[in-house]
């Protein structure tokens, strides 16, 4: 076999310490890990072919836009961090935009009450999508193979087909109805399709080939941009060719810190991702975690009461950096972040309403899709992209195969009402034109006494940055491979709601009862599975282990 690609996340017994570990996939080179294994192969081609992590990245995105329609998209956005193997480290943000012609009370009835379902199932719905000028933007800049050769073997796929998968028959089969109420026809979703059945993409191979042939302007300014823009407008949206035109995407200063001898790279706003794990990890350094179990109750109260405190300023001070002035340099230093922790008791909990600034509930999608690229030549590439729900918006255009997002949603449709202190919250995500909605996604990569480390990323909307947390800290301070860290339950507190939700039927039992028993209110129902993280830890003899959750179907190849 020429790569060592295993779907195996091996039960590996070390006899030697009668201990059970899990060990996942591990390469000696180049490794890609992403939420379908057409999409890692194909990405892990390009490094095979000799070229690099920036090659992989162009070819897994339109692999995934394939292969996983579900999230993996060409009418959606995201965002990049990369670390090259000379330490050089930047970010770019390919997040969709707010149209021309959106306004901030897009989303309000005449009484100013936020209509429901407006801003997630309905053209108006659409964000400007970013991801075809975001590869473009990467290729540009980093790319060496040929583009016709990274992007062929989705074209390929697309027409070949993809093989539907157990996970994928139920998704297909839950969102049947959504497909209805979105399309007023029927579309490729709408036929009957079962696990083992193959669904050939042939709107999207032909957009695809258009791409292949005319390059960034096919999408924005081509035929794909008129037929993309006939569709918005004859189906009510708001999208223009002037839209289209005007995207661009844009390089963004990573958000950078260090956590005992990791210092942590992700990414900065229209993000709240690597501002908010910042601010969560300062406030939990100073209480050496390692010095409890993991899940225990302590640990889990240390890091809850870091979460609730950080998401309290999240929706208060984030937004667009082009839009809004936003104090990073403040919120990310280690000093706040005691400040914040002071009223933090191991004896009982704090509520939610005693903690400030803040102002509304994060409510977001928890569909997106995250990978994790590291090449033969030592770069690295984290990745996290959306359509915001699943299937975004559930709108298809037919003609060019294609889902389209509903990332408006994450923008306030309802800012400048004040909060319980009367605090006037939310300003800085109000929907204004050109502008980007503030996102969760948190593409991170770190570094552990100045050499690449880890690159970590996960869907899961305002759950991504509390996977990542949880995701880093399990190998960090309590020891464990990448795998391993990646199957552990998972918990999450973003302020408010007050509770803490809790995968269900994974935690001890005891932990749960002493939790309640402190103040904490658990929620076991509202997310069942809580992130898919896709993650390469470097081991230490220079070799990688991917972490590739079983939650979905995400796969890890290397060689
Ligand atoms: N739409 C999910 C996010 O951007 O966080």
């Amino acid at each position: 076999m020429k790569y060592s690609y295993i779907f195996i996340a091996l039960f590996v017994l070390f006899s030697s310490c009668k201990e059970e570990r899990i060990v996942g996939v591990t390469s000696n080179k180049a490794m890609v890990v992403s939420a379908r294994v057409e999409a890692s192969k194909i990405g892990l081609q390009m490094l095979e072919k000799g070229g690099n992590a920036f090659d992989a990245m162009v070819a897994t995105e339109l692999a995934l836009a394939v292969a996983y329609p579900y999230s993996g998209n060409l009418g959606g956005g995201g965002f990049m961090v990369y670390r090259k193997n000379d330490g050089s480290i930047g970010a770019l943000d390919y997040r969709e935009k707010a149209p021309l012609a959106a306004t901030t009370d897009m989303f309000l009835d005449e009484n100013g009450d936020v209509i429901k379902g407006k801003s997630t199932k309905t053209p108006l719905s659409v964000g400007v999508p970013g991801t075809i000028a975001g590869i473009f933007e990467v290729y540009n800049k980093f790319g060496t193979l040929p583009f016709k050769d990274i992007i062929q073997p989705s074209i390929d796929l697309a027409k070949r087909g993809v093989i539907v998968t157990q996970k994928q028959d139920k998704r297909i089969k839950k969102y049947k109805p959504s497909f209805w109420e979105a399309n007023k026809d029927s579309t490729l979703f709408h036929q009957v399709w079962n696990e083992g059945d193959t669904i050939k993409y042939q709107a999207l191979a032909e957009t695809l080939t258009r791409i292949r042939d005319n390059g960034r302007d096919e999408f924005y300014k081509g035929k794909t941009a008129e037929i993309f823009v006939d569709f918005m407008q004859s189906n009510g949206g708001i999208i223009t060719l002037q839209d289209l035109e005007k995207y661009e995407a844009k390089w963004r200063d990573p958000v950078t810190f260090t956590y005992d001898d990791l210092k942590v790279i992700s990414m900065a706003p229209p993000s709240s991702g690597g501002v908010c794990l910042a601010q969560i990890m300062n406030a939990i350094e100073p209480f050496d975690l390692h010095t409890y179990k993991p899940n225990s109750t302590k640990a889990m109260q240390v890091m809850v009461e870091a979460e609730r405190r950080a998401y309290a300023d999240r929706s208060y001070f984030l937004g667009d950096p082009d839009f809004v002035s936003i104090p990073i340099k403040e919120l990310i230093d280690k000093e706040y972040a005691k400040e914040r922790m002071a009223s933090f008791s191991f004896n009982k909990a704090t509520t939610s309403k005693d903690i400030n600034p803040g102002t509304i509930e994060v409510v977001e999608s928890d569909e997106t899709t995250h990978y994790s690229i590291v090449d033969q030549f030592g770069n690295a590439v984290s990745v996290t992209t959306t359509l915001n729900g699943a299937y975004g918006s559930k709108i298809y255009v037919s003609d060019l195969g294609f889902f389209l997002n509903n990332e408006m949603d994450d923008f306030s449709s309802k800012p400048g009402v004040p909060n319980m202190f009367g605090l006037v919250g939310a300003e800085a995500n109000k929907i204004e034109p050109e502008k980007r909605m503030l996102s969760s996604m948190t593409p991170t990569i770190v570094e552990k006494n100045g050499k690449l480390w880890m690159i970590v990323g996960t869907p899961g909307g305002s759950t991504i940055i509390t996977s990542v947390l949880q995701t880093i800290l399990n190998v960090h301070e309590f020891g464990m491979g990448m795998q391993e860290s990646v199957n552990q339950p998972r918990f999450h507190h973003q302020w408010l709601p007050d509770e803490i939700r809790i995968e269900p039927n994974k935690f001890d039992e005891k932990t749960l009862k002493e939790l309640e028993a402190l103040g904490y209110k658990l929620n076991t129902k509202r997310t069942p599975i809580i992130g898919k993280v896709d993650a390469i830890l470097v081991l230490p003899d220079g070799s990688y282990e991917g972490g590739a959750d079983p939650r979905g179907d995400d796969t890890a190849v290397g060689f």
